[in-house]
């Protein structure tokens, strides 16, 4: 989210959103909400949270490539009403995001900036990356998502889940790539396992991909003098 704001501040823009793609209990609603307000006083972007779920839990896995060994429907259900009593400013888009994707993609909405994966499935998956067919979007927006990484039993592979639906969106897709930050564990200063879990969307046809954005304005290497 940090990396999205000042992507959004360097091309210009005062504002972003941010999206949550499976809320159930909303933790992780929540903290995007209270890391939101701390990236505005670092930066000044304003970041509008919203967060998309199903209400009732999972559905029922299509077959193996939304891994019923591990989930079934109904887990994860959402308390609706102690969550939105938690909730300071972020907006509920309850409903499958099959549908409701289609719907908020013709809203006006600040450029989308970043957003996290956590539908467990590859067919929610699939159909939550009609995202990316809204018109704001920052050419390069981050992406988490929470399945690639599992538990013991969740022994993920690109055949499957979220990985399967990367793969085939990368596929299809000529002028959009959704892509790993090569070696992001090098650049940071407490490398973790979230390291291989975050993704950029790059939009290359977008009018700014080409826009410099890097913080000095010229990167020049001068030859240092020796005796
Ligand atoms: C693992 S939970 C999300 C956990 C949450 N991110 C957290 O921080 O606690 C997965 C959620 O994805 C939602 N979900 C799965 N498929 C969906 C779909 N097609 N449309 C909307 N929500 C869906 C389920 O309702 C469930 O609440």
């Amino acid at each position: 989210m940090y990396r999205a704001a000042i992507e959004a501040k360097r091309l210009g823009f005062k504002k972003i959103s941010v999206i949550e793609f499976g809320v159930a209990g909303g933790n992780g609603l929540i903290f995007m909400e209270n890391v939101s307000l701390l990236i505005k006083k670092h930066t000044g972007i304003e970041i509008n949270c919203y967060g998309f779920d199903l209400v009732k839990g999972l559905p029922e896995p299509a077959n193996y490539k939304d891994l019923p060994h591990i989930w079934k429907k109904g887990f994860y259900k959402m308390d609706e009403a102690a969550l939105r009593k938690k909730i300071k400013k972020s907006k509920l888009i309850l409903g499958d995001v099959k549908k409701t994707i289609p719907e908020f993609n013709k809203k006006e909405i600040a450029p989308i900036g970043f957003i996290t994966f956590d539908l467990d499935f590859y067919s929610s998956t699939k159909e939550a990356f009609q995202i990316f067919k809204n018109k704001s979007i920052l050419p390069r927006t981050f992406l988490y998502f929470d399945d690639i990484i599992g538990t013991e039993e969740e022994d993920f592979n690109e055949y499957v889940g979220e990985l399967l639906a990367i793969n085939e969106y990368n596929s299809k897709e000529d002028n959009k790539k959704i892509t790993k930050i090569a070696g992001l564990r090098y650049k940071r200063h407490i490398p973790a396992q979230w390291n291989e879990q975050i993704y950029i969307h790059n939009d290359f046809h977008n009018k700014l991909y080409n826009q410099y954005i890097y913080e000095k304005k010229e990167r020049q290497n001068v030859l240092k003098r020796t005796k």
